[in-house]
């Protein structure tokens, strides 16, 4: 019997053909380049977690043009669209890969990869997505091998506003939902061998956390 595939958010998305459109992608994926690009070793091999529409991968490898890709996610259509952008980048872009993070040793069926990149996802979905991913970047990343997550958090009482608003809207769609405090995610990280390396503020109250796993 197929799995079920997680609930998630519909995303604001407009379609051509295969390709989906996310107007959140097309307005951070520039902001998150940035940050990303300079950390990822050359050659690196990028594996991404619920990478949506794609968007991001085309326009990193787009940038990069000595790195490999590989998209994922457990939606069927967000695949089709990986597939359709990852035909414009001259095969370093692979195929894209069904992972749930909520699945007991997702990362063994990956190929191998020397960072892991993950963006607005662990809001929302429940925390134990947050804690597969943890244990998969700790199990398989070498050392001084790249975690990196893009979201809004929660930080005590310099949180933004706007994020605590979007914490409790999460939590009304779905109780298990919402915005993540960024000590529980750092602790989450740490206790998989992952330490963290930089904490970059990003438009519209968002974060980049650059986490490096550490030699056991
Ligand atoms: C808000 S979208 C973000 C998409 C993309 N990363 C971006 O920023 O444009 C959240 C994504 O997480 C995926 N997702 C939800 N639960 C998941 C899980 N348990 N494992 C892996 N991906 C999941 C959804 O299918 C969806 O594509």
């Amino acid at each position: 019997m197929a799995r079920p595939v997680p609930e998630t958010v519909s995303v604001a998305a407009h379609r051509e053909g295969a390709r989906l459109h996310y107007p959140s992608a097309g307005r951070n994926k520039g902001p998150i380049a940035e940050v990303l690009l300079p950390v990822l070793p050359t050659g690196a091999r990028v594996l991404e977690i619920s990478s949506g529409s794609g968007e991001h991968g085309a326009h990193l490898c787009a940038l990069r043009t000595d790195i490999t890709w590989t998209p994922s996610d457990p939606g069927a259509r967000e695949r089709e669209s990986q597939a359709a952008y990852a035909g414009d980048c001259g095969g370093r872009m692979r195929p894209p890969l069904d992972i749930d993070v909520m699945q007991d040793d997702w990362w063994t069926r990956a190929p191998a990869f020397g960072a892991l990149v993950c963006i607005n996802v662990i809001h929302i979905s429940p925390w134990r997505a947050a804690e597969g991913l943890a244990v998969g970047a700790g199990a398989s990343l070498s050392p001084n091998g790249v975690l990196y997550l893009y979201g809004p958090y929660l930080e005590g009482e310099a949180t933004a506003p706007s994020n605590l608003a979007f914490d409790a809207d999460l939590k009304a769609r779905n109780p298990e939902w919402g915005v993540r405090p960024l000590a529980d995610v750092v602790a989450l990280m740490a206790d998989h061998g992952l330490a963290l390396e930089r904490r970059v503020p990003m438009p519209a109250n968002n974060l980049s956390l650059i986490f490096r796993k550490v030699a056991p």
